[in-house]
């Protein structure tokens, strides 16, 4: 299976083309759609997820919004989508960034005759622009490998989670082409297994060598010596450096910080939200229990039980030693106003 050729999303046809990621690695269906609500509802269920991908995602939906709709309902067939869009998932800011640059273009283009084409050739550029970030954050990661390196990660930051070849998983990638890479361990990444499903898959299909294990099994594996350093990916990153990602993550950099453990944190300059001071302004999405009471559709406890199921948490920034964005590595204290 290792070379078989995957992408996460794409356009052709004048259609929005994604890998339902909910049904990997066991089966690898593209779907195909030119409806902004089924694009919603993508993101909605994680059939498309990563904070890039889904901001690239919701440009394509919201161009596809205006497709084929006379004129004089154009604004408002917008401003539904947008809104639709907006709602679809709280914490990675990435989101609201693309929709934000999209509605920029609506208004600069409203006028003209052709608001379809300009906003698909808004989209293609963010889908492009992420592109670019991911290959140049990989090639800035090279520089927090001292040795060849065990190195452990949590949730999916590659292809399957970006435009590009990824965040964290990039920087892996890139080291492992260097020679960098000695071995990876991938967090399952409880509920809904990003790790053991999707990073495995991507880990599997680049040639790299790898164990998956339960979240709760780093402690031990650091404690053993075996892990050089924690590589992860952001949704949502605070002025201050304080870095929303995948439930568990905050867990890892207390054990980093315990086992003396680099921690960093791979992430685009798009995924920092310029407009809080702290993560404790970052709006953290809960999911529904049932991502906690089953797993893959199987009942594992009853549905009385009261459920707690954060998607994200905080790492507070000093626990970082440094992030590594496509313009370089910022490393501690933090402070991303310009
Ligand atoms: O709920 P998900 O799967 O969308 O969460 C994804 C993550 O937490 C990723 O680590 C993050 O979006 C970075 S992707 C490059």
């Amino acid at each position: 299976m290792k070379n078989k050729e995957y992408f996460s999303i794409d356009f052709k046809n004048n259609k929005f083309v994604f890998l339902d990621q909910t049904k990997l690695p066991l089966q690898e269906t593209y779907i195909e759609t030119d409806n902004y609500e089924r694009i919603a509802e993508a993101i909605e269920k994680l059939e498309v997820r990563g904070a890039p991908a889904i901001g690239i995602t919701a440009a394509y939906g919201l161009a596809l919004s205006v497709k084929n709709i006379p004129g004089p309902e154009i604004q408002t067939a917008f401003s539904t989508a947008y809104e639709r869009l907006k709602r679809t998932r709280p914490t990675a800011v990435n989101l609201f960034a693309a929709l934000d640059l999209m509605q920029q273009t609506f208004d600069e283009i409203k006028t003209s005759n052709n608001i379809y084409d300009g906003l698909l050739s808004k989209a293609k550029e963010i889908h492009q622009d992420d592109i670019d970030k991911c290959e140049n954050i990989g090639l800035n990661g090279l520089a927090v490998f001292k040795k060849k390196s065990r190195v452990l990660t949590h949730c999916n930051t590659g292809k399957l989670a970006t435009g590009g070849n990824g965040t964290a998983f990039n920087v892996i990638k890139k080291g492992f082409e260097e020679g960098l890479v000695e071995f990876v361990y991938a967090d399952e990444t409880r509920p809904l297994l990003q790790g053991s499903r999707l990073t495995a898959f991507e880990l599997e299909r680049t040639g790299i060598p790898f164990a998956i294990q339960s979240d709760s099994m780093a402690a031990v594996l650091m404690s053993q010596g075996k892990v050089d350093f924690v590589i992860v990916g952001a949704d949502r990153i605070a002025l201050n450096g304080d870095t929303a990602n995948k439930v568990g993550t905050y867990n890892l950099a207390v054990l980093c910080n315990y086992h003396n453990i680099p921690f960093y944190i791979a992430a685009p300059t798009t995924t920092i939200d310029r407009e809080i001071a702290t993560g404790a302004e970052i709006e953290i999405e809960y999911r529904n229990k049932k991502e906690i009471t089953s797993i893959n559709g199987n009942q594992i406890t009853p549905d009385n039980y009261q459920v707690f199921s954060p998607a994200f948490d905080v790492t507070p920034s000093h626990l970082i030693s440094g992030i590594i964005t496509e313009e370089k590595v910022y490393i501690f204290p933090y402070n991303f106003i310009r």
